[in-house]
Formats: C-alpha cells, sequence, structure tokens
C-alpha cells in the first residue's frame, strides 16, 4: 500500500508542476502567479478541492501525440470556500499552451459549471489564457460554445465572477463578457478579441497589447471591466471582499455578518454636506461612506463614468447595492454611460434580490450633438426601464438636485421606489430656475428686475421637496444626520416586500 500512496503522490506532484518549472519560472518573472498560487489567495486556507487533475487531451493532430502529456490539461478547477461560503473555481493554467481550452478541458470547465448551478453557488474564473486550442479546430469551438450556454444559463441565477491575469483572447473574452463582473490586473492583463499581431495583419494598425485591452483601456474606456488592481495578491484578495457582498444564489437572500456599527448612529457632519450654493459641487462619496457600515464600501466601475457612483455597502449587516449621482464630475448629470452603467448595475441587484439605496443629486440628462448621435435616448431608456422593472426594495434619498426626466429615472415614488426622502436641500422640479424662467416668461428678458423677481418666484415654489412631498411622492422630508437611521429601519421593514409580476418569456429591455 506504501508503494500505491506514493505513486499517487508522485502523480499529483506531477500534474501540480502543469507546464512544468521552466514555464512556471517565465510566469513568475512576468509578475504573475500560477494558476494553484492564485486559487490558494483566493480560498481559505486548505479548503480547495481540485477535481479532475489527472484529465488528459485527446488531440493527435499537429504533432499533439508526440508531446509529452500535460495533466489537468490547462486548467485547475474544482471548489472551496471564501469565509466559509461554498464558491466554485476554475483557474487557467497558462503554462500549459498558453490556458487554451481544448475539448477535454472545456468539460473540465463545464463540470464545474453544472455543479456551481445544482449547489447554487458562485463560481469564479480565473483567465490567463489564449482562447480556443488551435490544434483542436472545431472541437476546441464546441467546447467554448458548452462554456458560454452555461453561462447564460446560470446568469441571474448564481453569481459569476471573472478575474483576467493575463493575455486573453477569443473565448477567454467572450466567456467573461456574459458573467457578473470582470476584473482586470494592472500590467499584465488584456482582453481582446484579437492580438495586436491580427490588427497589424488585417487593419495595418499598429497598437501595444496595454493600448488595445489593457487594464486602463476596459476600466476607464470601454467599461468592459468593472475594476482593477495592481497585482495578483491584490485583486484575490479584493475578489474575496466583493464575495462576502454577494448572496449564494438569486434565492439565497443577502449574507448577514456581524457588525459593531450601531444601525441609529447619526452622523451630524451631514448636516453641512451640501453647499449653500446650489452649484458648488461635493463628494457624494463621502455620504455613501458616512452612511455604510465601518465605512465600507466596494465601488463597482469607479474608473468609467464618474458621474455616476455605483457599488455596495452594507447597512446592520446587509448587503445594500448603491446608485448616485456624483456633483463632482459634470454635476452628475446623467449621459449615455452613467445611464449604462447603472442600468447594468441595478439590475444586477434586481436579480440577486439586493436592495438598492439611491441618493439622487441630479441636474438632468446632458444634452448636445454627440449625446443624442450616441443613443442616449435607447441609453437613458435601460436606466429608467432597469428601475422600473426592479422588485427589490428600493429607498432614495434626493439630496439636492432632481431635475426632469433625471428625477423620474433615478428611483421615484412613480417608477416603483418603496421609500422616498429628500433632504431639506432638495429641489424638486422641471428644471433649474434659470432655464424655467428664460423659457416661461420670455417675454421678460431684457427686463433684469422682473427676471429677478420671477426668478425669486419659481424657486420659493420649486427649489424644495415640499411640493413633492404635499402630494406624496416624497413620503419624508429627513434630516440630513439621520440618514443611517432612516435607511436602515426602511430597510428593515421592508425586507417583507412581496411584489407581483404579470407572466412573460421575458422583457425587451433596449439594448
Ligand atoms: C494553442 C496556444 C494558444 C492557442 C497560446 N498558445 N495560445 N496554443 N492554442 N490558442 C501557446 C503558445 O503556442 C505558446 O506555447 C504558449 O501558449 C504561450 O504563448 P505565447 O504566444 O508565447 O505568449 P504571449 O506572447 O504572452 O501571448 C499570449 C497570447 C498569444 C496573446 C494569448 O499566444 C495569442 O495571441 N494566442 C492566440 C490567440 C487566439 O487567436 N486564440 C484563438 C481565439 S478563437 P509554447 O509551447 O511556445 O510555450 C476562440 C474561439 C472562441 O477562442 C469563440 C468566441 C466567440
Amino acid at each position: 500500500m506504501r508503494d500505491i500512496l506514493d505513486k499517487l503522490d508522485a502523480r499529483r506532484a506531477g500534474a501540480r508542476l502543469g507546464g512544468g518549472e521552466k514555464r512556471i519560472a517565465a510566469q513568475h518573472k512576468r509578475g504573475k502567479l500560477t494558476a494553484r498560487e492564485r486559487l490558494e489567495l483566493l480560498l481559505d486556507d486548505g479548503s480547495f478541492e481540485e477535481f479532475d487533475m489527472f484529465v488528459e487531451h485527446r488531440c493527435t493532430d499537429f504533432g499533439m501525440d508526440k508531446q509529452p502529456k500535460t495533466p489537468g490539461d490547462g486548467v485547475v478547477t474544482g471548489w472551496g470556500t471564501v469565509n466559509g461560503r461554498t464558491v466554485f473555481v476554475f483557474a487557467k493554467d497558462f503554462t500549459v499552451f498558453g490556458g487554451s481550452l481544448s475539448e477535454t478541458h472545456a468539460a473540465k470547465i463545464t463540470k464545474i459549471q453544472d455543479m456551481a448551478l445544482r449547489m447554487r453557488a458562485p463560481i469564479v474564473g480565473l483567465f490567463d489564457a489564449g482562447g480556443a486550442r488551435i490544434q483542436e479546430g472545431v472541437a476546441a469551438l464546441g467546447g467554448y460554445g458548452e462554456v458560454f450556454k452555461r453561462n447564460v444559463a446560470a446568469s441571474g441565477v448564481i453569481p459569476q465572477i471573472s478575474v483576467i491575469m493575463g493575455p486573453c483572447a477569443g473565448g477567454d473574452v467572450y466567456s467573461p463578457a456574459m458573467t457578473d463582473f470582470i476584473f482586470m490586473v494592472r500590467d499584465t492583463s488584456y482582453m481582446f478579441v484579437t492580438g495586436p499581431d491580427v490588427v497589424k495583419t488585417v487593419t495595418n494598425e499598429t497598437v501595444t497589447a496595454e493600448d488595445l485591452g489593457g487594464a486602463r483601456v476596459h476600466t476607464a474606456k470601454s467599461s468592459i471591466a468593472d475594476g482593477a488592481w495592481d497585482n495578483d495578491v491584490e485583486a484575490l484578495l479584493q475578489v474575496r471582499r466583493l464575495i462576502d457582498f454577494l448572496p449564494a444564489n438569486n434565492q439565497s437572500g443577502v449574507p448577514h455578518w456581524p457588525t459593531e456599527d450601531d444601525g441609529r448612529r447619526h452622523d451630524d457632519s451631514l448636516d453641512t454636506l451640501v453647499p449653500d450654493n446650489p452649484n458648488t459641487p461635493y463628494d457624494i462619496k463621502e455620504l455613501i461612506l458616512k452612511v455604510a457600515d465601518e465605512g465600507d464600501f466596494f465601488e463597482i466601475q469607479e474608473a468609467f463614468a464618474k458621474n455616476i457612483v455605483t457599488g455596495f455597502i452594507r447597512l446592520e449587516g446587509r448587503t445594500v447595492g448603491v446608485v448616485a449621482n456624483q456633483p463632482m464630475v459634470l454635476a452628475g448629470v446623467l449621459d449615455s454611460d452613467a445611464s449604462r452603467k447603472a442600468a447594468r448595475f441595478v439590475r444586477f441587484c434586481d436579480a440577486f434580490e439586493i436592495p438598492i439605496v439611491t441618493f439622487v443629486d441630479v441636474p438632468g440628462f446632458l444634452p448636445g450633438t454627440a449625446q443624442e448621435y450616441g443613443g442616449l435616448i435607447k441609453h437613458g431608456a435601460k436606466l429608467l426601464y432597469a428601475y422600473s422593472e426592479a422588485t427589490v426594495p428600493l429607498v432614495t434619498v434626493i439630496t439636492r438636485k432632481a431635475f426632469g426626466g433625471a428625477y423620474d429615472v433615478m428611483a421615484s415614488k412613480h417608477v416603483g421606489a418603496d421609500i422616498n426622502y429628500a433632504w431639506p436641500s432638495a429641489q424638486i422640479a422641471v428644471m433649474g430656475a434659470k432655464g424655467a424662467v428664460e423659457i416661461i416668461f420670455r417675454q421678460d428678458i431684457g427686463d433684469a428686475a422682473k427676471i429677478a423677481e420671477r426668478t425669486r418666484e419659481y424657486e420659493d415654489r420649486f427649489m424644495s421637496p415640499f411640493v413633492a412631498a404635499e402630494r406624496g411622492y416624497v413620503d419624508e422630508v429627513i434630516m440630513p444626520h439621520s440618514t443611517r437611521r432612516r435607511l436602515s429601519r426602511a430597510l428593515t421593514m421592508l425586507r417583507a416586500k412581496k411584489a407581483e409580476t404579470v407572466w412573460r418569456k421575458h422583457d425587451n429591455i433596449p439594448l
């Protein structure tokens, strides 16, 4: 028996070497960890249970049958725990054929996808791979199809997270693109459908991997990635932090973590957060941090469309999604990018029964040809649609401006918010005083005294929360310092919310 055990040990040790010492050293030299080192960091100590360590490819074309076999076939799969909660994982092993996907490699991933869905537990993929294994042709393409189909089947049922940790192409960007979150590692990870060499051949464009698909491009320009960190270790620790915020599935409810932070805590500094001058910006993140349990905020898409802020906090230990206009950037205006960003976030929260708190300070939609040609109507409609279809608890706080269509869009009572609060500094109107007076009192333009009087009249009537409160569109005008207490109490009450929806095959959100 000793012999047999020793043989197993030796086989395991061989499999753990993946593509061999030389390629592992090359991986380290590039500042990247190996697949197994990454999984060790992602999962709780000693919790990783590996599957299919000895699976080998069956390809015989292009001399593949002459090469030494590599047990595991370029992907490490299994399950483990993150702070005690089950998570299914797969990590591409770049040291084996560049982590490329063969028929058997695909079967390992789909086995994990199927198990994650059956167990209703999150799945995390760590990507460092060159797409379909070229030597396998259609067998590899078919394998990807199987993975894609399962990405979609699991969408809205279990959280799917992709971390891009090396150069990724083809199926290794399309599968992540269908998951809930994509994160990248700065300077060592890239995402593109085709790499710089193919770009040069087809379009004669010379571009570096970084400029084509680096973390900066995808977090700030394309919005493909939801965040990026400086190295593998930081990225994996942050993904653990995100998992702590997420429910296991769409029916489990949000996790409940112990907290010492009192849900009734007042913050007097919030009473002076909004400046006297309505055109002076302030940082909405200050409000988010002051309201959140222990000031803990996990921001999603921090570098993209900064005029809107999205992310997760906890109130009394339970996860809440936050959407907030950011007066510091473009006065918090809604444009196409901000609308798309927030719409996707609202839909994620709604799919996974995460309540949403919306902080509103929005001067309207951004006017102009650039926006209109870019489809502002359609993109703005996405956010309007997302809030209108959401059935999770929705609590809204208008801190200052809520103008025009953006008032309706930003989780107003009319589109389905359960509780709508306003600070006394709120201004709810079709537009700001200057624009309004110039339109409805056009005949007085030129008469400065009259215009000033009309403006004052308009400000007195509309530049407050009380017209909306008189109609019940705002349930209560609250003291800013009591915001955390109000939100905590509202969300506790709303945990009993049951929403009826009419049967349909699926909706038809403007895409
Ligand atoms: C087989 C591959 C491979 C692949 C890389 N390798 N990609 N082997 N199939 N797709 C191998 C290389 O031959 C090399 O082997 C090792 O992995 C490391 O690759 P390098 O090129 O040396 O690394 P690097 O310079 O870092 O470049 C990484 C890369 C590049 C950007 C990923 O390798 C690349 O462009 N690969 C091809 C990408 C691609 O076009 N894939 C097909 C996509 S189609 P050795 O033995 O030298 O170490 C697809 C279909 C899905 O995925 C459908 C989508 C809808």
